[in-house]
């Protein structure tokens, strides 16, 4: 039997979309949209803000991987001395930017890939990253170096399963293509474990609702905007977008 960061792995990658899809889609499906991940004024209670706000104490530095607007750090507005974000994406470090001086936290920014950019974006008491993991194929090394920078924790926050796979019965529709399995929290534990790591697992519904508008649907699914009424029509027969979230907390 493979390990567990293989199946991991193939999983993953068996989440990718076939060539001759991505070439006729308009938009690129994969992108972000700042829009979508501005931090909120009042952070949501969540058990990931709890264990990072426990790790922090009284007060301490955090890095966000794959920070987006900063969601994960500025819910530890108080205790938190000052924010590293590390992102892909240059409009998300911007998005990171405003929303550390509205809150006046003193940041800073490493724009590049993690593990790539785990050097120049240093160490700090806590690191969270949320939301990242299913971005990633490669887990151990991105993991590890998630542990590495990090001096009291680490709190990563993400879905049960892939994002994406409440839209796998429209592949279908849409493409006549099915989808294989997508990995889960189980399989990410696994793999945490398998670093020899033993991490707290915390499962839990998200109040806020994540994007799932037809337009936005149209886009991940590799559509011209004029099927947009389709797909508005398709997301009436399947079961709504799951917010069913998991909170992973590790000691280095
Ligand atoms: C789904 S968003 C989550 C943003 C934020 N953490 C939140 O919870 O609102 C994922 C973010 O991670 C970034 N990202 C994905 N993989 C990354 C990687 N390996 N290194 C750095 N950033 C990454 C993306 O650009 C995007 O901004």
């Amino acid at each position: 039997m493979g390990s567990a960061a293989e199946r991991w792995a193939q999983l993953q990658s068996g989440r990718g979309i076939p060539a001759e899809i991505l070439a006729r889609a308009p938009v690129s499906p994969w992108g972000h949209d700042p829009a979508d991940f501005t931090a909120p004024d009042v952070p949501e209670d969540t058990p990931s803000r709890a264990a990072g706000l426990a790790l922090l104490g009284t007060s301490g530095t955090v890095t966000d991987v794959g920070c987006g607007g900063g969601d994960a750090a500025f819910a530890l507005v108080g205790p938190l001395t000052r924010a590293t974000g590390v992102d892909s994406q240059q409009d998300m470090l911007e998005l990171f930017e405003a929303g550390a001086d509205v809150r006046g936290v003193p940041a800073r920014t490493v724009l590049g890939t993690w593990p790539e950019v785990a050097d120049e974006a240093g160490t700090a008491d806590v690191v969270v990253s949320h939301h990242v993991l299913h971005n990633v194929v490669d887990l151990p090394p991105f993991l590890a170096a998630l542990t590495a920078a990090a001096g009291r924790g680490v709190v990563v926050e993400m879905l049960s399963e892939h994002p994406m796979a409440w839209l796998d019965p429209l592949w279908r529709r849409f493409h006549d293509l099915d989808r294989p399995e997508p990995a889960t929290v189980d399989d990410a534990v696994a793999v945490v474990r398998e670093q020899g790591l033993e991490p707290e697992v915390t499962r839990w519904e998200r109040e806020r609702p994540a994007p799932r508008s037809a337009a936005w649907v149209t886009r991940r699914l590799c559509l011209a905007p004029e099927h947009e009424p389709e797909v508005a029509a398709a997301l009436e027969d399947i079961p709504p977008r799951p917010r069913t979230a998991a909170t992973l907390v590790w000691r280095p």
